[in-house]
């Protein structure tokens, strides 16, 4: 089955074809941070915008990669939510129009499923249960995979999102926007022990918080700042981003310890980062655990996700009417 999805969750216009879930016959992506990154950060309406500008062209590039025309399509599939309202409404517009025209079914899939399949897309199969770590600009989130979609959602952030501190700390230091790359790259020159920023909640269950990481590093930075000290950046990037990556293997392997699960998928914009791939990998050996982590490209927002996600929804799920496929800007992970 070849699948064609649509991701335009929020600043990443994303347009893939795979077939059967795991070969990947084309993936396309439009990257608008170029844009944001004047106004530090995501703006909504610029974002919807960009989508309605790429979207076409991403198409018809995705079909002459795959060497595919449109009528060789099998199913579409669709971001849905969470994500960016008018952002998303660009996505399923698009979709619905292709799914109403080819008469073909088109498969609405949930963002942070799409991040969980992106484990799938190389390493298929995957055996259950296995525990899902969701590390993105807007989630932090332990899930229990007991099976094809059947999730449980074990521990969530109380407040910041580990990506959305990486871009809060970046903006603080005068980095640009997305922080996630750019305080991994000054972290590698510097010292991790360099401050001992806090580790909140480790021993308090599986929810996290990051505000106070956060708040503690600008607090840091402001008393550097106060005292015409230089700002040694790199080693606040390093602290802060051992302190980060120390909270997420602490929390993930006690909930595999507690659920009994031997396999550990690691997703989302924020494993991309490769100290944080290289931690969880030696933590993983440590303890004889399964790690999966896709590949680097497939961690942060993209469509080759969301088609491999769609091709096992359409195996486990029922359909749903087209009438019924709608936006949904803070869809839960759960029912
Ligand atoms: O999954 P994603 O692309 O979008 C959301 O669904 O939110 O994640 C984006 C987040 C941003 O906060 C970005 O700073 C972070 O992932 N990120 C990283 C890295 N690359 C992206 N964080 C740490 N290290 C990276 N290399
Ligand atoms: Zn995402």
């Amino acid at each position: 089955m070849t699948i064609l999805a649509i991701e335009t969750s929020c600043d990443e216009t994303g347009v893939a074809i795979v077939k059967n879930g795991n070969t990947l016959l084309a993936n396309e992506l439009a990257s608008q941070t170029n844009w944001h990154k004047a106004f530090g950060g995501v703006v909504p309406e610029l974002a919807s915008r960009m989508h309605t500008e790429k979207i076409n062209l991403l198409i018809q590039n995705a079909l002459d990669t795959a060497q595919l025309n449109l009528n060789q399509i099998d199913a579409l599939a669709v971001t849905c939510g969470p994500g960016l309202e008018g952002a998303l409404l660009v996505g399923i517009t698009a979709a619905k129009t292709l799914s109403v025209w080819l008469d073909r079914p088109l498969i609405p899939v949930h963002h942070l499923h799409g991040h969980i399949y992106a484990g799938f897309l190389e390493k298929a199969p995957v055996t259950f249960p296995l525990m899902a770590l969701i590390v993105s600009g807007g989630h932090t989130m332990l899930v229990l995979v007991k099976d094809h979609f059947q999730f449980e959602l074990i521990g969530t952030t109380r407040d910041d999102a580990a990506g959305e501190a990486f871009d809060k700390v970046a903006r603080y230091c005068d980095l640009p926007y997305p922080g996630g790359p750019v305080i991994e790259k000054k972290a590698k020159e510097g010292n991790p022990k360099a401050f001992s920023f806090p580790r909140a909640m480790l021993h308090e269950g599986f929810e996290f918080s990051f505000s106070g990481l956060k708040t503690a590093v600008i607090m840091e930075i402001k008393k550097l700042r106060e005292t015409h000290t230089p700002l040694p950046i790199a080693d606040i990037c390093a602290s802060f981003q051992q302190a980060v990556i120390d909270i997420l293997i602490h929390k993930a392997m006690v909930a595999c310890d507690h659920y009994h699960s031997d396999t550990l998928l690691l997703c989302g914009g924020v494993s991309a980062n490769t100290a944080c791939r290289e931690a969880f990998e030696l933590a993983c050996k440590t303890k004889n655990r399964q790690l999966i982590v896709p590949s680097i490209g497939y961690c942060t927002d993209n469509a080759a996700m969301i088609a491999a996600c769609a091709y096992y929804q359409q195996q486990h799920l029922p359909p749903i009417p087209l009438n019924k496929i709608l936006v949904k800007p803070s869809w839960p992970i759960c029912n």
